[in-house]
């Protein structure tokens, strides 16, 4: 496609899916629509969770009146995650997405790479997914990390290190942005003094996964995915000459049966890198907040540091880092009772789910006693279930415990915390803590 093509698709794509999206949202909010409210509301990004139960009491599935069916219902979403002969991810390519919508949907240049569209992996579906998927699963296996959880100590106990004699930090800052995107440097063995640069391009992305960007924020998430994809093509061309031990190494010289091309290998490193801190970031910042702010809780960890399991996965369902994600019906689908008709966008509000009382007691609570923490769907479900859902699990577990073991009383400064601007991740842009308040 011609440049003035690309830029005019990339212009058409912000007016209709962010400007469009906006516009319209905004009108529906006022009209008092719990979607729009809890996409644009002020406010609403800090708590959105008096707007699920609106969702939830108008029913199991909600039609918005600008973006999508929403649904908060634990049953619905995860039987929609789990269908994946019924729900597409591929919005741009399915046949159940108008023509036009297609058109918007692929992403304006072709060459270069996203972290949510196809060909990467969360906007496939079967069978490009499957073979994508089992490409990519080595090094997340519980058994292939074992080997990284000590790197993942050390890490923290050097970051942990550099706070000693310091009574505040910014604990974001120092300490839960840095060790996720040390530990995936390493995983997939991309050079570790990028650190800033990668977080730097991830913060900049992140707003990809929303609706309704303003052109400054549109102009800055392209401007860091054509960064990440022109820094991984050298990266690449790189592993060519030089093959180290590292996934990205054996991607790039797979077999030619195996091989990916260089947009899928662009699109797959891109997302490995991405998610691998992206999310992990948010569990860890929230769980400073919530953990500090009772001391039952941090004194039963203190004394009971096997409970720090429990803990985590609490943690990921009362604070869920995506709060949402969404799929497409191809077929004419019932899930518990629910029929949903084909071509219908749902919006899977993860966050809302995993406080759904028909299957969480009291669940606005943080409760190390809850007997299926487990079941919350913050890691998704089905195919697209997070490949970096044991290393998430382990960086929570071991990030978060060494950090009160070292400082058994820090608090939160109050007042201080100030979240993230996003609608699908959740998370604290800076939480001020006082380290020793004794
Ligand atoms: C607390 C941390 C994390 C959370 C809450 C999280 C959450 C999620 C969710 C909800 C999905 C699926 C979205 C959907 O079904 O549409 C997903 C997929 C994915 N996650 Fe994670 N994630 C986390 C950490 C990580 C880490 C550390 C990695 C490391 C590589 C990772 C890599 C991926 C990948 C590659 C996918 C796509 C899987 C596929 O489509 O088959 N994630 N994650």
């Amino acid at each position: 496609m011609s440049r003035p093509g690309i830029a005019l698709r990339r212009e058409a794509r912000w007016l209709v899916l962010h400007r469009g999206a906006r516009t319209l949202s905004k009108r529906y909010a006022r009209k008092g629509m719990p979607l729009e409210r809890m996409l644009f509301e002020p406010g609403a990004r800090d708590d959105p969770y008096p707007l699920y139960e609106e969702i939830r009491a108008r029913g199991r599935i909600v039609a918005s009146g600008a973006i999508a069916n929403a649904t908060v219902d634990h049953a619905i979403i995860s039987g929609a995650l789990r269908d994946s002969a019924s729900f597409s991810v591929n919005f741009g390519e399915s046949s159940e997405t108008p023509r036009a919508v297609r058109w918007l949907f692929r992403p304006p240049d072709p060459n270069i790479a996203s972290v949510v569209e196809a060909p990467a992996l969360l906007g496939v579906d079967p069978p490009t997914h499957t073979r994508y998927r089992r490409l990519v699963s080595k090094p997340f296996t519980p058994r292939a990390l074992q080997r990284v959880t000590d790197r993942v100590e050390e890490r923290a106990v050097e970051l942990l290190d550099g706070l000693s004699g310091r009574n505040h930090a910014d604990i974001v800052r120092e300490y839960s942005n840095l060790l996720p995107v040390a530990v995936i440097a390493e995983v997939l063995g991309v050079p570790a003094d990028m650190r800033d640069q990668f977080l730097a391009w991830g913060h900049a992305a992140a707003p990809v996964l929303d609706v309704g960007l303003t052109h400054r924020e549109y102009r800055e998430v392209n401007r860091a995915l054509k960064a990440m994809n022109e820094w991984f093509a050298a990266h690449f061309a790189n592993l060519r000459r030089n093959p180290g031990e590292d996934i990205l190494s054996q991607l790039v010289n797979a077999d030619p049966e195996d091989r990916l091309n260089d947009l899928e290998l662009r699109a797959t490193a891109m997302l490995l890198l991405g998610a691998g801190f992206e999310t992990t970031v948010n569990l860890l910042g929230s769980g400073v907040a919530v953990i500090a702010a009772d001391d039952k809780v941090r004194t039963r960890l203190a004394a009971e540091p096997e409970l720090w399991e429990q803990a985590v996965e609490e943690l990921l369902r009362l604070e869920s880092p995506v709060q949402m994600t969404g799929r497409l019906t191809i077929s004419d689908t019932e899930i518990d009772g629910v029929e949903i008709p084909r071509g219908t966008p749902l919006l899977c509000l993860l966050g809302g789910a995993n406080r759904d009382p028909a299957v969480f007691d009291n669940p606005n609570v943080f409760d190390l006693d809850r007997p299926n923490s487990r079941d919350h769907l913050a890691l998704s479900a089905g195919i697209h279930y997070c490949l970096g859902a044991n290393l998430a699990r382990m960086e929570g577990q071991l990030g978060l415990r060494l950090l009160f073991e070292r400082y058994p009383d820090l608090a939160v400064v109050p007042g201080s915390g100030r979240r993230r601007d996003l609608q699908s991740l959740r998370g604290y842009e800076s939480l001020r803590v006082d380290l020793d308040r004794s």
